[in-house]
């Protein structure tokens, strides 16, 4: 039976880029496989931060989740920090791990240019990645595109402790595979680049409907629509088109092209259209997230639970990993 982990990063906010990429399918999956869902706080330390900040932001990320639909009766939610075993597997995983193929990774290129400093967290960065899904031999990794090189790099680290302490033919690590959805890379309101808290170009998963309108109001759309009568092209307005496609139902998406093409809408009635079907997903989001605000306690009981249970399954993974590599 297949394991599903993923995790998230205590980034501030959950935005519906995370939410239609990854945060969405782990609902749906949670029902069909034993699952684990990650705070991952010890990958967002790389960024210089605030520990006050850090702490809220932690706990406000659980609370989206639970509020998006992870429900601890069907799946383990848990802090990476609470469970120390995820830096000592780093550890041992950051020894069969080919310095080459850290450095190839797009992500550590491309944020390791924009800093004066690098530090060797940014470049082990998918080792403690690596390290947090086999902990738990999962082998599916609910995710959206920007990972999936992560974990083509998860697969050659569990290879290459399979090939060095485990029998031939019976291979102690799953080679995790990762699990996309048709939302797989959500363009930010810029339309320039992927949705990302660190580009300014999000919608977040709990903002109000005003909010949300504000943003959408003014987001890019098909550049050959200048007056409302100009005929359109759905494939050119990947902002609003690519968020009806995520949110509103099939009919919709129907009468959006067709109304489009034949400028029967305004890019206006686009997206007040878009507004209302993303408002019948979100507002209940919302809602559960301000009623677990006010209830810390139930906050605290799921993440101590799913600290615990998750504690026991890595636990269990290390004394097998140190007694095959005589560390015990
Ligand atoms: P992060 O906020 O970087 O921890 O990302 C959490 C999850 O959201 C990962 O599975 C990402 O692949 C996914 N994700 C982040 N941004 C986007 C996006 N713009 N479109 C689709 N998925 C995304
Ligand atoms: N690197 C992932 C991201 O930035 C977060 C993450 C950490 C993760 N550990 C993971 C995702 C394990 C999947 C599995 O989005």
């Amino acid at each position: 039976m297949s394991r599903i982990f993923s995790g998230i990063q205590p980034s501030g906010e959950l935005h519906i880029g995370n939410y239609l990429g990854a945060v969405r399918n782990w609902v749906a999956l949670q029902a069909h496989y034993e699952s684990f869902f990650c705070v991952v706080d010890y990958h967002a330390i790389i960024a210089a931060y605030a520990p006050e900040d850090l702490r809220r932001r932690t706990r406000e990320m659980a609370i989206s989740l639970l509020a998006a639909g992870i429900d601890p009766a069907h799946c383990t939610l848990f802090v990476q920090s609470r469970v120390p075993e995820h830096t000592e597997l780093q550890w041992i995983f950051n020894t069969i791990t080919p310095l080459g193929e850290l450095e190839r990774q797009v992500a550590f290129k491309e944020k390791s240019a924009r800093q004066e400093q690098v530090m060797a967290g940014l470049l082990n960065y998918p080792v403690l990645q690596a390290a947090d899904i086999l902990l738990y031999h999962a082998d599916r990794v609910p995710v959206g595109e920007d990972q999936v090189q992560h974990l083509e790099l998860s697969r050659v680290i569990a290879r290459n402790w399979n090939s060095r302490f485990a029998p031939e033919g019976d291979p102690y690590f799953p080679e995790p595979k990762p699990e996309l959805t048709p939302t797989r890379r959500i363009v930010g309101l810029d339309g320039n680049a992927k949705m990302s808290k660190s580009l300014g170009n999000t919608i977040a998963l709990l903002e109000t409907p005003d909010e949300i309108w504000a943003k959408l109001r003014p987001a890019v759309t098909d550049p050959a629509r200048v007056k409302k009568t100009d005929p359109g092209n759905p494939d050119n307005c990947p902002v609003i088109f690519g968020l009806h496609k995520a949110f509103s139902p099939a009919a919709t998406i129907a009468e959006v092209e067709t109304n489009c093409r034949a400028a029967g809408w305004g890019c206006v009635d686009c997206k007040k259209s878009l507004l209302e079907h993303m408002n019948a997903e979100l507002t209940p989001i919302r809602t559960r997230a301000q009623a677990l605000t006010e209830q810390p306690s139930l906050v605290d009981a799921a993440l101590d639970a799913g600290a615990e249970k998750a504690r026991a399954v890595a636990q269990q993974t290390l004394r097998h990993v140190k007694a095959r590599m005589g560390l015990d």
